[in-house]
């Protein structure tokens, strides 16, 4: 049996380390431009949509299928939940649990990120922590000034039509670093999506200690399918199926 693990996020990558010895084939979008080896036989790129995936998990005689993908991946994870209810295979969404407010956080929530203009005030300086992906989306935040952390360089064409500054870094940051980076650039708001995961929750607890708004951007909804919230309940799952 082959398992398919579509990829893209630190916890695909720990099931991929807890799957050695399994067969498994490990997928990633292709959108970082140098990314990390996984530890195991990986393939890039998109599969062409639904007909593609299809035709991909036949040809390939795929027996099972986790979504390990980020929590806003939502065209992947429909895909795959709809062509894998289809095909009749196993399928699972590894999703950690969405970030919670704690005392002391002021989180304010959107849907999307037109509506974080209804929210942040004009001439505020803004922290944006929401990838490379959405930035032609913030043109609705004109008149604040805004700084966008991402992994790498957006396409020139995106950087050119982008109303702010860019900051190139890799995660993770610890709360400390982050502190001096909102106080050097003299953040007054942040823009994060709901991603959850400890690592990741740096920026927010750094937000909570100096006292920073939050704008939270919530989860797109999942598909109707098997969720499981943490790497050992999909490595648990793998392991169950009958293959
Ligand atoms: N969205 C985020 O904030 C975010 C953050 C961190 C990491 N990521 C990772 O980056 C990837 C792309 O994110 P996205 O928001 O663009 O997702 P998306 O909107 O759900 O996917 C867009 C297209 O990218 C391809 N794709 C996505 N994930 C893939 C995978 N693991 N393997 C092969 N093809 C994949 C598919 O192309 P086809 O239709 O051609 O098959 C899909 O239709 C995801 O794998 C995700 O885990 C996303």
């Amino acid at each position: 049996m082959t398992l398919l693990v579509l990829a893209g996020t630190s916890d695909a990558r720990q099931l991929l380390e807890g799957l050695q010895g399994v067969d498994v084939i490990a997928s990633l979008a292709g959108v970082t431009r140098s990314p990390a080896d996984l530890p195991a036989v990986t393939r890039k790129g998109g599969f062409g949509g639904v007909s593609g995936f299809r035709d991909y998990l036949v040809e390939n005689a795929i027996k099972g299928v986790v979504d390990a993908t980020h929590p806003f991946a939502r065209k992947m994870t429909h895909t795959t939940a709809m062509v894998c209810a289809e095909l009749g295979l196993p399928h699972i969404i590894l999703q950690r649990p969405a970030w919670v407010a704690d005392a002391g956080d002021n989180w304010h929530f959107v849907d999307n990120v037109a509506q974080t203009a209804g929210i942040i005030p004009v001439g505020a300086t803004v922290f944006l922590g929401t990838g490379r992906q959405t930035l032609p989306e913030f043109s609705c935040l004109e008149g604040r000034r805004l700084l966008a952390r991402v992994i790498d360089p957006p396409a020139p064409p995106v950087m050119a039509a982008f109303n702010g500054d860019f900051l190139i870094g890799t995660p993770p940051f610890s709360i400390v670093q982050e502190v001096a980076l909102f106080r050097d650039k003299g953040i007054e708001w942040l823009v994060v999506k709901n991603a959850g995961g400890a690592k990741s929750r740096s920026k927010l607890d750094a937000a909570r200690a100096l006292g920073l708004p939050v704008v939270m951007i919530n989860r797109p909804k999942l598909p109707d399918a098997h969720v499981v919230g943490t790497v050992d309940a999909a490595l648990k799952w793998v392991r169950a199926q009958p293959w």
